[in-house]
């Protein structure tokens, strides 16, 4: 099969760990006889340094032309901390977001019994987690009027039904294919656009009697995720709800570098991690690569390619059950970033796990 994928590296640690998911579809591609063809185009701080612009126009027609898109991270300290600037790398990923209207992101979140040790929670309480988060990524707070004068601000969050629809009915198809079971977090005893999003659910729940609908303030979901995560299933929630809830989830595993995402819409979809960009570790080959590449495994299954997805699901978790991992899951002897890419070929390609680690 033949597949073009837009390839945005973005800033920080994103050419590092995207490099590494190009190597890994490299490996599928010769191991199953596809034909992967990978343009590249700037989006993000390395974007506004040549072009002045966040996310250039020839950016998002690259995007569009391609079958799938596959990003590493955005975002650059020099620009955080002057409220001033008026041009931001993210602003590049939310324009990206509203131009290909990907409405709906999926983050999953799985564990690995190797790694149960990393997790700050106790064992007992990550028996049975398995959960995957639908996040609204183009309406909310986010989106919402923006007003600023010297002294004040404000963010609107609105919401039209049709968006929460939309996502929704996703999720709770999602649901029939997992557990059954969907959880709507809102602020619903505040916010208007939560009691929206409280009705839209609760009128969409009668079309799917056999999944058990439940309803969380987002305080409480926090806690819960924290105190109980295997009673969630699919959540369902808003913009920035997902956000917070997102990295809070991620560290059940042990590492926000584990967590893949894919976003679509009606015609398009973007594959990246959950984490951002890590400008810290910029440049020292010491990222973890694993939710690029994870996410490049939900690439795959979206082409219809289960086999090579599952290949690369099974690659990741031998190489954390070898103890081939960065340094974030693995202190004392970590791997460098470019380390795990090549296992994954090798592992991928179908050689021993001994020369795999003989090779390193
Ligand atoms: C994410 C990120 C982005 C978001 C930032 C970088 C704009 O945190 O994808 O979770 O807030 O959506
Ligand atoms: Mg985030």
């Amino acid at each position: 099969m033949e597949k073009s994928i837009a390839i945005l590296k973005g800033d920080g640690i994103g050419p590092e760990i995207v490099t590494q998911a190009i190597k890994v579809l490299d490996a599928i591609a010769d191991r199953f006889g596809h034909n992967f063809i990978y343009q590249e185009a700037l989006m993000g701080g390395v974007a506004i340094d040549k072009t002045g612009v966040p996310l250039p126009q020839e950016t998002i027609d690259v995007c569009k032309e391609a079958d799938a898109i596959l990003l590493g991270a955005i975002g650059d300290p020099k620009f955080d901390n002057d409220p001033d600037a008026t041009v931001r790398p993210e602003q590049g990923l939310l324009q990206i977001r509203k131009a290909l209207e990907l409405f709906t992101n999926v983050r999953p979140v799985k564990l690995y019994p190797a790694l149960e040790n990393l997790s700050p929670l106790k064992k007992e309480r990550l028996v049975g987690v398995d959960l995957v988060i639908y996040r609204e990524l183009t309406g909310g707070i986010y989106f919402g009027e923006k007003t600023k004068t010297l002294d004040s601000a404000s963010d609107l969050c609105y919401y039209h039904k049709d968006e929460i629809e939309r996502i929704a009915r996703l999720a709770f198809d999602e649901a029939t294919r997992r557990q059954y079971k969907l959880c709507l977090v809102d602020k619903a005893n505040v916010l208007e656009s939560s009691r929206l999003w409280r009705k839209v659910v609760q009128e969409m729940s009668a079309h799917y009697p056999e999944v058990e609908v439940s309803y969380l303030f987002v305080d409480n979901a926090a806690m819960q995720l924290i105190l109980k995560p295997s009673q969630f299933d699919v959540i369902l929630t808003s913009n920035m709800f997902g956000d917070i809830l997102s990295d809070a989830a991620s560290v059940l595993g042990g590492s926000i570098g584990l967590l893949p995402s894919a976003s679509f819409g009606q015609s398009h979809k973007l594959y990246e991690p959950v984490h951002g960009s890590y400008p810290q570790a910029k440049g020292k080959n010491i990222a973890n690569p694993m939710a690029t590449i994870l996410s490049a495994a939900m690439m795959l299954r979206d082409f219809g390619m289960e086999e090579e997805a599952k290949a690369v699901e099974d690659a990741i978790e031998n190489c954390i059950n070898l103890g081939i991992t960065t340094e974030d899951l693995n202190n004392d002897a970590a791997n460098s970033c470019t380390e795990v890419g090549l296992a994954l070929c090798n592992l991928i390609g179908g050689q021993s796990l001994h020369s795999t680690i003989r090779n390193l």
